[in-house]
Order: structure tokens, then C-alpha cells, then sequence
């Protein structure tokens, strides 16, 4: 029996939504399945505003960024009235099923709305990649990209000037981005939210540095970061929240640098790479992994399953339950730290 399948990207944005949507589209129509995009995440859902995503919609999209159908950060959850009036869509609009595509957040939604008996199927995607049960998610791999040319892009500045070059990448809960990117760029420092350090320790590799001779340095640090000060740790936050109640990142970069500055006595820039990250065609290795998913949601949701994401696993896609994924975040291993502290300074 063909069954009609509602589709929507929630969340921050990221390279290969497209792609997974593609993939979905392209897996489901063949068997005679319906695809529905709701239009800006669950807001589309809720608002009733929709899109027919049929062959002609998806046709040259696997290489752009983006969402063609929109994301917003909708909390269905935020009270019983909202989940009653997404039960009620879901009813209305005739769907079997539903194919979340998001991250923490989305995940979460989706993962309490299928143990409320919603049909949902849910796609990790973020370029955080801290989502649990799955080895990478899509859109990590052009992050690091994207930050890895920035950081050699920053070295040959920072050698010329005989500065100190912060770099302030995202990563709110996981410093995936900052490992990855600071390890293949070669930085002198990396901080992430895991592993906090104090300024008196940065700025004794830098000094270390300048003692042997070299004399610039580059310090990469994830927006979630925390600075170690007198036994407790520090982060730095905007007063603005999210509507899931998350405060809005950004600016440890500065404080990081005006610290060094003022310790070392070395000209310190900062670059905030921001939503560059995100933006943009991800990467052929992300397009791949968003193809995967997105064909093996379309089978879960085909199937039925509900409840379940495909997760990557080694080289394999398997289902894996969404309460698993969002129970907890799945942050940087000691192991790859270890490494990556390893070579700071040298
Ligand atoms: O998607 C996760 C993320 O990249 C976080 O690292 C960051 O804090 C957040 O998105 C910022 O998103 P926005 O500016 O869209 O709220």
C-alpha cells in the first residue's frame, strides 16, 4: 500500500539536508510513496504549510547547501497544546509517517513524539557531530573542512605579522570541529568544551613557542569552550536564547585573545568563523553519507519502523533506536584529545 510521507529539516542548518532529502524522494516515489515537505521545520508542520516534493523539486540539488524546504528551531514540546496540535497535522494532513532530519534538539523532539505514538523516523544531521549511536553525522566533514583551509589560510598572516591568531569555530557542547580542524591545521592550541585549560597554560605553550623560536602561534577554540579560573570553569554567552532555552554562543574567541595579549605581550587577532561553516556545498564525502540516510530513512519510514534513525556504523548504515541518540552527546574521546595535546606547541 503506498503511504504518504511527511518530510522536514529542523534545527541549525547544515550541508547534505539536500542531499537527504533527495535521496528520500528519489527511494520513495518509485514504489509509489507520497513525499510531503513541511515547510520550516516543524513550524511548517504546526502552521499547516507544506510543499509536494515530486521529481522536479529535487533535480539538481544533491551539491547544494542549504534546506530547500527551510528549518526553524520549533519546540513542539514547549506544552501539551502544541503536541496535541502536531498529533492533529499529522491526522489532517493524511501522513503514514514522518521523517525528522535534525540534530540534539529535533532528535529529542522526535524521539518523545514516537513514545507518544506519532509515526516518526528521524535523520542525524549536524556539523557538530555530537549526536550519539552514529559514527559521524553529514556535514562534519565540510565544517572541518571549511575551518581546516581557514586555519592554514590564518598561519601564513600570523607568520608574516609574528602574531597570535584565535580562531573561534563552532561546537556548543563538543569540540569535534576544533579537534579535527586544529589537528589537521597544525594549532599550537586547542580548547574545547570537554577539556578546559587555563590562560596561564596557553599562554605557557605560546611563550614555549616564542622561547624556541617560533614566533607565531595558533590557537583554535570551540564557541562552547570553558577558560579553567581559580578551580572553576568560565564560558562565554550572549543573553539571548534559543527557543529550546540554549543560550546563544559566540565571543570567546575575544576574550581568549585580549587575555593572551595581555599576558604575552604578542599581537593576537581573532577570526570567528560563524555560520561559514555551515553554509555552502558540503563536501562529496558528506554528500555520500546524506545519500545513505536518506535512502535508509525512506526504507524505515516504507517499513513502518518508527522510532528508529539510521546510524552509521563503521562503513555500514543500521537502524538504531532514537531514545538512544539523544539519551546523552557524544563528545570528543580522551584518546583523540590526548593525541591532539600531544603536539601543542611543538
Ligand atoms: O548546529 C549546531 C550549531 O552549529 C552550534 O554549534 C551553534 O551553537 C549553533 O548551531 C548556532 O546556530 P544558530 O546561530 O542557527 O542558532
Amino acid at each position: 500500500m503506498s503511504k504518504t510521507i511527511g518530510v522536514l529539516t529542523g534545527g541549525g542548518d547544515c550541508p547534505g539536508l539536500n542531499a537527504v532529502i533527495r535521496a528520500i524522494v528519489k527511494r520513495s516515489l518509485p514504489r509509489g510513496n507520497r513525499i510531503v515537505g513541511m515547510l520550516d521545520g516543524w513550524a511548517g508542520l504546526l502552521e499547516n504549510r507544506t510543499r509536494e516534493l515530486d521529481p522536479e523539486s529535487v533535480s539538481g540539488i544533491i551539491h547544494v547547501g542549504g534546506t530547500i524546504i527551510g528549518t526553524s528551531r520549533t519546540n513542539v514540546l514547549k506544552d501539551q497544546a502544541t503536541i496535541d496540535l502536531a498529533f492533529q497535522r499529522v491526522r489532517e494532513l493524511k501522513l503514514d509517517g514522518l521523517i525528522a532530519i535534525g540534530g540534539e534538539g529535533t532528535l529529542t523532539v522526535s524521539a518523545k513524539l514516537a513514545s507518544l505514538g506519532m509515526p516518526v523516523v528521524g535523520v542525524p544531521k549536524t556539523i557538530d557531530n555530537d549526536i550519539n549511536e552514529t559514527d559521524y553525522t553529514f556535514g562534519f566533514n565540510t565544517a572541518v573542512e571549511i575551518a581546516t583551509e581557514a586555519i592554514d589560510r590564518l598561519h601564513t598572516t600570523a607568520e608574516s605579522h609574528r602574531r597570535v591568531m584565535v580562531v573561534e569555530v563552532m561546537g556548543r557542547h563538543a569540540g569535534w570541529i576544533a579537534t579535527y580542524a586544529g589537528i589537521a591545521g597544525g594549532a599550537d592550541v586547542i580548547l574545547v568544551p570537554e577539556y578546559s585549560m587555563s590562560v596561564e597554560e596557553i599562554v605557557g605553550i605560546i611563550e614555549d613557542r616564542k622561547a624556541r623560536g617560533r614566533r607565531f602561534s595558533i590557537v583554535v577554540v570551540a564557541e562552547g569552550a570553558k577558560i579553567k579560573r581559580n578551580g572553576a570553569e568560565q564560558g562565554v554567552a550572549r543573553d539571548r536564547k534559543d527557543p529550546f532555552g540554549r543560550p546563544l554562543l559566540g565571543g570567546i574567541g575575544q576574550v581568549l585573545a585580549d587575555e593572551i595579549e595581555a599576558s604575552t605581550g604578542m599581537e593576537t587577532r581573532v577570526t570567528v568563523l560563524g555560520h561559514v561553516q555551515r553554509g555552502g556545498s558540503p563536501t562529496a564525502l558528506d554528500r555520500v553519507l546524506a545519500t545513505r540516510l536518506g535512502a535508509f530513512a525512506a526504507d524505515l519510514a516504507h517499513e513502518g519502523r518508527w522510532g528508529m534513525m539510521p546510524s552509521l556504523k563503521g562503513t555500514r548504515i543500521e537502524a538504531a533506536p532514537l531514545s538512544n541518540a539523544t539519551s546523552s552527546l557524544k563528545l570528543v574521546d580522551p584518546e583523540l584529545w590526548g593525541l591532539a595535546r600531544s603536539f601543542f606547541g611543538l
